[in-house]
């Protein structure tokens, strides 16, 4: 990856980024790609760990994305990818889809899952298509909790569609990319990363109901009041993600398999369907730990929904800013605490952030154990932010945390 630096910097613009990654497969492959797909990452502002219990979630793509640009090779069984951010190749063949385990490779895992689920679910044949050469940039922060990963695979989707000639509807190719995040890579993710790289909303936030799929685009209305969306990379990255995450997706089941006979709640019940009340009045029944899990993820919706009330109802009116960033703090508590998904890190810039003068509202933002937090910062002051936060973090812990001011953009396109 490239260096982000530790200041906000501006990226280059996307067009720019387009003419380099063609001009990186000219290099590569010798030839002229046919297009560029791209794929943004996201921020989430609210609604952690809600996804997977049918919640519901409220990211934004961000203005760091993931560009592949492709071209089909008549006659070839093969898909050829190289890495600009690693220099490196790999390759995979149309009629064996495997992970490699080769750990040179494993990036382009993303890139087979998605060819492998959209073969699987039927939205190509993959007898019929073209093997094809694809350059791959990105400048989304890896392992930061960015969804680096949903933007490589929402890239990939609307590269693999092109490439066999199909149309596929938005909130397929999100569940798509899921079902390669799910059983390809084994982690077992729920919607939102994929589904808002799939259909972000440039300026909005998308509110998403993630059991029905329903979605409202909630303008985030910053720029009018001088505020920021900063994001701040905690510079240590996400481990034991994989199995920490899983195991949180099992702790929730069973919590709602202990609470749903006492609710008279039927199969294919969720946290989702559960209220407070109904927990605290249940509460005896259930182990301290998976009490604490159920309060998290059920009260993380009802923030979830009150601060989209407070966005649609707009950010500079009255004191909904300080409603809005109390969510945010009560957000971090409750993942620090009740779902033990924070880092001393993490909670570090959250407190480091509460001390600016300017700040609404901060929290680690997606699935925890190191990466980033979001910060709701007024504009005018970003630099005392960037002083005090990262300057005190850079003290205290000997890490290079960075900032990335970030504008909502829109979801996956070609450019
Ligand atoms: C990861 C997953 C998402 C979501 C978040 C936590 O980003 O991919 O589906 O569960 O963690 O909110």
């Amino acid at each position: 990856m490239r260096d982000q630096g530790s200041g906000p910097e501006r990226e280059p613009d996307e067009a720019q980024r387009a003419a380099n990654i063609r001009e990186s497969f000219r290099e590569a492959f010798r030839s002229e790609a046919d297009f560029v797909a791209r794929a943004p990452g996201r921020v989430n502002i609210i609604g952690e760990h809600t996804d997977y219990n049918g919640g519901y979630v409220l990211p934004a793509a961000i203005d760091r994305t993931l560009l592949v640009a492709a071209k089909p090779m008549p006659g070839s069984r093969t898909v050829e990818l190289y890495s600009v951010n690693y220099d490196r190749w790999a390759s995979f063949d149309l009629d064996n889809i495997e992970p490699s385990t080769d750990k040179s490779q494993t990036w382009s895992n993303y890139v087979r899952a998605v060819a492998w689920a959209l073969a699987d679910r039927g939205y190509i044949d993959v007898s019929a298509m073209h093997g094809a050469q694809l350059a791959i940039e990105g400048d989304v922060p890896r392992a930061s909790g960015l969804s680096s990963s949903a933007a490589i695979e929402v890239a990939s989707a609307l590269t693999f569609t092109r490439l066999a000639g199909v149309e596929m509807g938005r909130v397929d190719l999100a569940l798509v990319c899921q079902r390669a995040e799910n059983e390809f890579i084994g982690v077992k993710s729920g919607i939102m990363d994929q589904f808002i790289s799939a259909l972000g909303q440039a300026d909005s936030a998308l509110l998403i109901d993630t059991r029905s799929l329903a979605y409202e685009a909630v303008p985030l209305g910053l720029e009018e009041i001088s505020y920021k969306l900063v994001v701040a990379d905690s510079a240590v990255p996400r481990s034991l993600i994989t199995s920490a995450y899983n195991q949180r997706t099992v702790e929730c089941e069973q919590a709602v398999r202990i609470l749903a006979p006492l609710l008279n709640l039927g199969r294919g019940a969720q946290l989702r369907d559960i209220s407070l009340a109904q927990l605290e009045e249940h509460k005896d029944a259930l182990p301290e730990m998976l009490y604490r899990r159920a309060h998290h993820v059920i009260s993380e919706d009802d923030r979830t929904l009150r601060a989209a009330e407070l966005m649609r109802a707009g950010l500079g009116k009255d004191d909904n800013m300080a409603q809005f960033g109390k969510l945010l703090y009560a957000s971090h508590v409750s993942l620090r605490d009740d779902y033990e998904v924070s880092s001393p890190q993490l909670d570090m810039l959250v407190e480091l952030a509460s001390e600016v003068p300017g700040v609404a509202g901060a929290r680690m933002t997606g699935a925890g154990f190191g990466g980033c937090t979001v910060n709701i910062v007024q504009a005018r002051h970003l630099d005392e932010f960037q002083h005090h936060v990262i300057d005190q973090y850079r003290q205290r812990t000997g890490l290079d945390g960075k900032l990335y001011v970030c504008k909502a953009v829109e979801g996956g396109t070609y450019v």
